[in-house]
């Protein structure tokens, strides 16, 4: 890992997989010179080019760090900004530098006024991945008024076509993967919903047609708010990608001596797609999750919003939590439905005060039980939203984003808080810390469950800072409460996935995948989630919403931090010994599935089975899920070939009551044959080192 300087206008940035290379050109401008294999930095040079022709200026052709709209520049860039003066022509060019062990900082100047850009670059030790970010600086007397300030630019090293990869999906349907060869032109994956991940996802991975391959590369944002990935090829064959805070409703008003800091991008390169998730989900692991629980394994829970619905009493409460217990569950969270007028959707949000009829001795009659039962207590809160059929919204109906002559827009019956006024962001934390001060709550599920609309707040300047005003505020309400209450974990959710990025990674624990619990969508949801989230920010439950038997179910669920969702006054005694037998498998291997690699060995559209195993570092321990949802022909056999084992160590495989032994080198390269004739067929495979 290192960070260095060669001559007088060259930087590197190296770590363990790549060599990141950037120059001064004797423009002032902040060139790419290279991403890829380790080379001799001392062999470094900026090309010097001129324009092309009287349409092509030589800005076409080089790749800038930071691109900002000013002087010959036609293509999509970095920054654009107005002076106050009304110019709108940024001219950044290097003026210096700092480098600090792992962290280099170049700092560009407009030529002639206040214009400060800080391109922040962090090597990480032990995973391969590095970080940008950009601060924008106001070190002038008079305002500048932003329209766009990405965080990264990233230029990709082969002149071919490649492939993109993100998401495509919607509620219910979450990181359904989408694959796009870029001839020309350019691809644009964005939010302008306020949240991140229910459509499109802040991130690209991206592989080159090359014949002998060629590096993968992939960058993530950590953002949970509207956001823009484009990734463009010019007419010289250069592909480019920006990542940042959307520009699209976008401004930021800088006053003497203010700054915007944009979010970070993490990126990297690898050697196949699937390694994207192994190298993102140790980073994760090692440098994003927030401390308090960076290192522990999750709990199993019980949530009981598919069970009870709005209808929660501490009497049903009571009940189900005690046949939760017997299933082994660590948390039981009560979902929606427990505080002010909340009967259904309609009414309730924002008045956080426990209703009465349905409690009436209060939340704490049914956290002890609850804790008596030897789990902890969870609560769900819907903290930046309020129905118009509230106290709250009576008594400020100013509280919300709206434009004044417009009656804002409902979704859900909800409209949504502006964070961004002090006394807001208060009430919210307020209410939060009052329920976690009075009650032994473990777990806070944060919900989300509609887009900003109407983007008016009449508290700022520009109202087009919300959007991300709002996004700070959220993180900054969590990161308060968390240092307050350190033992208590934060689920982010958003109607399911709306806010799964790596922004909420790193104030959040875990995050809701989807609302949509069906094992057979989950596949390919969770395939698309894992593309590069971590795993064990990946919650995923057991419920009633299809047919399959519990062996499928769990199989599937058990591929991320496991939680059970099932009507469990609907269960016998014998099903909850069989969720109890699979809860106790689950512990025993959720290091390994949590903490572990995750090899996506096989899938459902290639393969017709899914086959995802999860290995220790240390490579002696794994465990594989093997599903097949539909074989269409009884006796249908498939091999299924491991990954990331000792080639020269011998290993148990368990699978159900039968047990082999074989190397590992037999288990990667030849293979077990296993038969999954049928409907709804699943094995799981522990595998453990002699
Ligand atoms: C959202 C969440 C669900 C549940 C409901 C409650 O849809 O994604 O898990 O909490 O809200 O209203």
């Amino acid at each position: 890992m290192a960070v260095f300087r060669v001559g007088e206008n060259i930087f590197v940035l190296e770590n363990e997989s790549f060599q990141y290379v950037m120059g001064v050109g004797a423009d002032g401008t902040v060139r790419h010179l290279h991403w890829g294999d380790k080379v001799s930095p001392d062999d470094f040079e900026v090309r010097v080019f001129d324009d092309i022709n009287s349409n092509h200026s030589y800005r076409d052709t080089i790749c800038e760090e930071y691109s900002s709209f000013g002087g010959k520049l036609f293509r999509d860039c970095a920054f654009k900004c107005e002076f106050s003066d009304g110019v709108r022509d940024a001219v950044l060019v290097f003026e210096d530098y700092v480098i600090s062990e792992d962290t280099l900082k170049l700092i560009l100047r407009d030529i002639r006024y206040g214009l400060e850009a800080e391109l922040i670059y962090k090597v990480y030790d032990g995973c391969g991945v590095m970080g940008r970010k950009t601060v924008i600086r106001n070190v002038g007397e008079d305002r500048i008024e932003c329209e766009k300030i990405m965080s990264a630019e990233l230029s990709f090293p082969e002149k071919c076509e490649y492939e993109v990869i993100n998401t495509n999906g919607t509620w219910w349907g979450e990181y359904q993967i989408v694959r796009e060869r870029l001839s020309g032109g350019s691809l644009s994956f964005e939010s302008r919903k306020g949240t991140s991940a229910h459509c499109n996802a802040p991130f690209f991975i991206a592989e080159p047609s090359l014949r002998d391959g060629g590096k993968i590369l992939f960058a993530a944002l950590a953002y949970s708010g509207s956001f823009k990935v484009s990734v463009s090829r010019d007419s010289f064959n250069v592909t480019r990608a920006l990542l940042g805070v959307n520009d699209f409703d976008f401004g930021v008003t800088l006053k003497k001596g203010e700054k915007f800091s944009a979010p970070w991008v993490y990126f990297g390169s690898a050697q196949c797609a699937d390694e994207v998730s192994r190298i993102m989900n140790r980073f994760a692991l090692k440098h994003v999750f927030p401390e308090q629980f960076r290192e522990k394994p999750l709990p199993v829970l019980y949530n009981s919003w598919e069970a009870t619905g709005f209808n929660v009493t501490a009497e049903s409460q009571k009940e189900l939590a005690d046949k939760a217990a017997k299933t082994g569950v660590e948390v039981f969270v009560m979902d929606d439905g427990w505080f002010g007028e909340r009967k259904d959707d309609f009414a309730g949000l924002g008045d956080w005060y426990v209703n009465r009829e349905k409690f009436p001795k209060g939340l704490s009659e049914l956290i002890d039980h609850v804790n008596a039962l030897g789990m902890d207590f969870g609560l769900w809160v819907e903290p930046e939203m309020v129905n118009p059929d509230s106290d709250l919204y009576s008594e400020h109906p100013d509280w919300v984003y709206h434009f004044k002559t417009r009656t804002p827009s409902r979704m859900r019956n909800q409209l949504v808080l502006n964070l961004t006024k002090p006394q807001v962001k208060e009430f919210v934390f307020g209410f939060i810390d009052k329920l976690l001060s009075e009650n032994n709550i473990k777990y806070i599920k944060w919900d989300m469950n509609r887009p900003i609309s109407e983007p008016g707040a009449d508290n700022l300047e520009n109202s087009r800072e919300l959007w991300f005003r709002h996004t700070q505020a959220v993180y900054d309400i969590v990161d308060s409460l968390k240092a307050k209450y350190p033992e208590t974990q934060f689920e982010a959710c958003a109607s399911g996935g709306g806010r799964c990025d790596y922004g909420a990674f790193g104030h959040f624990d875990e995050i809701w995948t989807s609302d949509n619990t069906k094992p057979v969508d989950r596949i390919d949801i969770q395939n698309g989630y894992s593309l590069i989230n971590p795993t064990k920010a990946m919650r995923a439950w057991v419920t009633d919403s299809s047919d399959a038997p519990w062996s499928f179910k769990f199989n599937i669920a058990m591929q991320g931090s496991l939680g059970l969702g099932m009507n469990l006054f609907e269960c016998s005694e014998d099903d909850l010994d069989v969720m109890k037998e699979y809860v106790s498998l689950y512990k025993k291997y959720r290091e390994v599935i949590q903490f572990g690699d995750r090899y996506c060995l096989m899938n459902l559209e290639d393969h017709g089975l899914n086959a995802v195993e999860f290995v220790t570092e240390k490579e002696n321990r794994a465990i594989v899920f093997a599903a097949a949802v539909n074989t269409k022909h009884l006796h249908r056999s498939f091999k299924i070939r491991l990954r990331g084992l000792d080639e020269k160590s011998r290993y148990r495989v368990e699978i159900g009551g039968e047990s082999t032994e074989k190397s590992g080198s037999y288990l990667m390269h030849a293979g077990l044959e296993r038969d999954f004739g049928g409907d709804f067929k699943s094995e799981i495979w522990t595998v453990n080192r002699l």
